[in-house]
C-alpha cells in the first residue's frame, strides 16, 4: 500500500504523520510481511522521514513522487535518482497522471525516469491509466496497454519482475469517483497479460499491480479482492494516518465484520433471526429507515449494548493475553 501525499505536509508535519501511522500500525500488530506500507512525501520531507525511519527502525518504506530524467548537471529545480537513492528511498513514482497532464510527460520521458530509478537501485512505481474521454470511448484497455509498452520499453525481464505498475484511471483520481472492483480487475488483468506476452510468465507473476483512484477504507476490501490487484496507490486518504492504517489493514476488516455478525447470532441464540433483530431485516433498515426505527424496540437496544460490551471485553482480553 503506497500513500501519495502529493504537494501536502511540510517536513515537520511529515514526521508527525509517519509517527502516528507507525504507532497505529504497531498498536494493531500490523503484519508487514502481508502488506508492505510505503509513503511518498514531497522531496523536501524525505530527509526527515529517513531520519525517523532509520532512528526508530520503522518498517515503513518511503518513495519519492518523481525523479529527473537526467543523470546530473544544469537542470535547475530537478532531483536526480542518485540523490534519492542516497536518501534511502525504496521507490520512486514515475509517470503519475498529474505529471503527464500538467508537465507534458509522455511515455518516453516516463521510460527514461523508470530506467534511471532502476539504475540507482530503487523500484519505480510506474503509473498508467486513461482519462474520461478514452474511458467513454471504450478504449481504456488499449490506451493503458500502450502506456505500459512505452513506459517499460528496454527494461530487462528481471527488472520488470521487480516493478510496481499502478493503474490509475484519471477520472477517478481525487474526484471521489472510484472505479468498480471489476473495472480495476479488467485493466489489471490486461496489464498482467501484456507483461506475460512481452516479457514472460515469471515477470507477469511477480510484477506488482496497484489500483489508484479515490481508494478509502470503505472501498479497499472489494478492490483488493480482485485476483490481479496486489495493492493500492492512495492519494487523499493517505493524509489521515488512521484512515491510511485502516486501508493497509484491509485484510482485518472482513474478520471484524464477521466477528460482529457472530456476536449478533450468538446473542440471538442458535444462529437465527438476524432480520428480526433489526426489525424487519437489514435491507429494509437500509432502504427505509422509518420501518427500522419503528421496530427498534428496547430489546434491540439492550442487545446492541451487550454486543458493544462483548467487543470491548474481547479486545481487553486479547490485549491482556498478548
Ligand atoms: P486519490 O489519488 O486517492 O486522492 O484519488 C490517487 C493518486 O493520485 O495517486
Amino acid at each position: 500500500m503506497a500513500g501519495n501525499w502529493k504537494m501536502n505536509l511540510n517536513h515537520q508535519e511529515a514526521v508527525v504523520l509517519v509517527q502516528k501511522l507507525a504507532w497505529t500500525l504497531s498498536d494493531k500488530k500490523h503484519d508487514y510481511g502481508q502488506v508492505e506500507v510505503v509513503v511518498a512525501p514531497p522531496y523536501v520531507d524525505l530527509r526527515s522521514v529517513q531520519t525517523l525511519v532509520d532512528g526508530d527502525r520503522l518498517r515503513i518504506g518511503y518513495s519519492a513522487q518523481d525523479v529527473s530524467a537526467h543523470e546530473s548537471g544544469a537542470y535547475t529545480g530537478e532531483v536526480s535518482a542518485a540523490m534519492l537513492a542516497k536518501l534511502g528511498c525504496d521507490y520512486v513514482v514515475v509517470g503519475h497522471s498529474e505529471r503527464r497532464e500538467m508537465h507534458g510527460e509522455d511515455d518516453a520521458v516516463v521510460n527514461t525516469k523508470a530506467l534511471r530509478t532502476l539504475a540507482a537501485g530503487m523500484t519505480p512505481i510506474v503509473c498508467v491509466g486513461e482519462g474520461l474521454e478514452v474511458r467513454k470511448a471504450g478504449r481504456h484497455v488499449e490506451h493503458t496497454l500502450d502506456q505500459v509498452d512505452g513506459s517499460l520499453a528496454g527494461i530487462d525481464p528481471e527488472q520488470v519482475a521487480s516493478l510496481v505498475i499502478a493503474y490509475e484511471p484519471v477520472w477517478a483520481i481525487g474526484t471521489g469517483e472510484v472505479a468498480t472492483p471489476d473495472d480495476a480487475q479488467e485493466v489489471c488483468a490486461a496489464i498482467r497479460g501484456r507483461v506475460r506476452d512481452t516479457v514472460g510468465a515469471d515477470a507477469a507473476e511477480s510484477v506488482r499491480l496497484l489500483y489508484g483512484g479515490s481508494v478509502k477504507s470503505s472501498n479497499v476490501v472489494g478492490i483488493m479482492d480482485q485476483p490481479d490487484v496486489d495493492g493500492a496507490l492512495v492519494g487523499g486518504a493517505s493524509l489521515d494516518p488512521a484512515e491510511f492504517a485502516a486501508i493497509c489493514r484491509y485484510y482485518a476488516l472482513p474478520a471484524l465484520s464477521l466477528l460482529l455478525i457472530l456476536l449478533v447470532l450468538l446473542h440471538k441464540g442458535r444462529g437465527g433471526g438476524l432480520s428480526d433483530m433489526f426489525g424487519g431485516g437489514m435491507s429494509s433498515g437500509l432502504g427505509g429507515s422509518s420501518v427500522a426505527e419503528r421496530n427498534l424496540d428496547r430489546i434491540t437496544i439492550g442487545a446492541g449494548v451487550l454486543w458493544f460490551a462483548c467487543v470491548v471485553g474481547l479486545g481487553l482480553l486479547l490485549r491482556a493475553g498478548s
